[in-house]
């Protein structure tokens, strides 16, 4: 199937046709990248784990000093995903807020008026199929490091090369590699690895702190399995029993491959099977409550 942009999008507090949709050219979104997003995974209609994702996003927002506009975002979303159809489907959500229009300098206007964009896409099909079956990752010579890195700020030009590169030699995902030769995450993915049924992670220092990342842990942690967060080299990923990402949008995926290396047995992996279903388990157990 291919890809199709949206019919209509939320944008300035309403929602909008798709061809009527207008941001400024002095937009600082455009000239500087200077604002931030979040992506949301909806489920027949319903966004999961709005509230946290919502939390980070203001909690940069803040760091950076941009007022998030107060937005009922839970009907908003409803109404956008409907308008385009995407109400009885899995999709993706992407909340985008940038610093808004001023006058061309780096100094941020005193009194910023954000522009807030929400737009909704149809779930990319070979997610189910790298779920399903496992998929290739590949190690990247460059990282997106620091505290910035653990904001989700427009600025993703690492993510888009990163993503060239991968695509480039039939992966899935790409990791960032430091100049510390550690692996710090996905270009949009966190990253795990099980090496004797201990599951292990990077901490949440200078990598975005995932959403999913965080549900993962406590599931792992709930159902009796060793979690460390510990900083990892290539060596600990290629040595693992199991590898796989987290995110909102593709849940838990497992690494078969890496770079041309096969990780463990080259399969999906018991734990990491284990963790699909328990969290496939909470998906269902937080949308019936909402
Ligand atoms: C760099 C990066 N790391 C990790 C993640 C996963 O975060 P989450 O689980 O909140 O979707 C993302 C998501 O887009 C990302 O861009």
């Amino acid at each position: 199937m291919t890809k199709q942009l949206p019919t209509h999008v939320h944008l300035h507090g309403a929602l909008c046709p798709l061809q009527n949709a207008r941001v400024s050219v002095f937009d600082r979104g455009f000239l500087y990248g200077d604002g931030l997003f979040e992506t949301v995974r909806a489920y027949s209609g319903r966004p999961l784990a709005l509230a946290t994702h919502l939390a980070r996003l203001r909690s940069s927002a803040h760091l950076l000093g941009i007022p998030l506009p107060r937005r009922p975002w839970a009907a908003d979303i409803a109404r956008l995903l409907r308008r385009n159809r995407l109400h009885d489907t899995d999709a993706s959500v992407r909340i985008t807020v940038t610093r808004g229009t001023a006058i061309p300098g780096l100094l941020p206007p005193t009194r910023p008026r954000p522009t807030v964009l929400i737009a909704a896409t149809p779930l990319d099909e070979a997610i189910v199929e790298a779920q399903l079956r496992g998929a290739r990752a590949v190690l990247l010579p460059f990282s997106r490091d620091g505290f910035l890195a653990e904001h989700k700020l427009l600025d993703y030009l690492p993510g888009v090369l990163g993503k060239v590169i991968a695509k480039r030699r039939q992966a899935f995902e790409a990791f960032y590699v430091n100049t510390a030769g550690y692996v710090t995450e996905g270009t949009t993915t966190n990253l795990f690895v099980c090496h004797r049924r201990r599951l292990i992670t990077p901490p949440a220092e200078g990598i975005l702190p995932g959403v999913t990342r965080s549900l993962v842990l406590a599931l792992a942690a709930a159902s009796g399995v060793r979690v460390t967060e510990k900083r990892l080299k290539a060596q600990d990923l290629f040595s693992a029993d199991e590898l796989f990402v987290t995110s909102s949008v593709a849940e838990v995926v497992p690494i078969i491959k890496l770079d041309e290396r096969r990780i463990g047995n080259g399969r999906v992996g018991p734990l990491t099977q284990r963790l699909q279903g328990l969290y496939r388990q909470l998906v269902d157990k937080i949308l019936q409550r909402s």
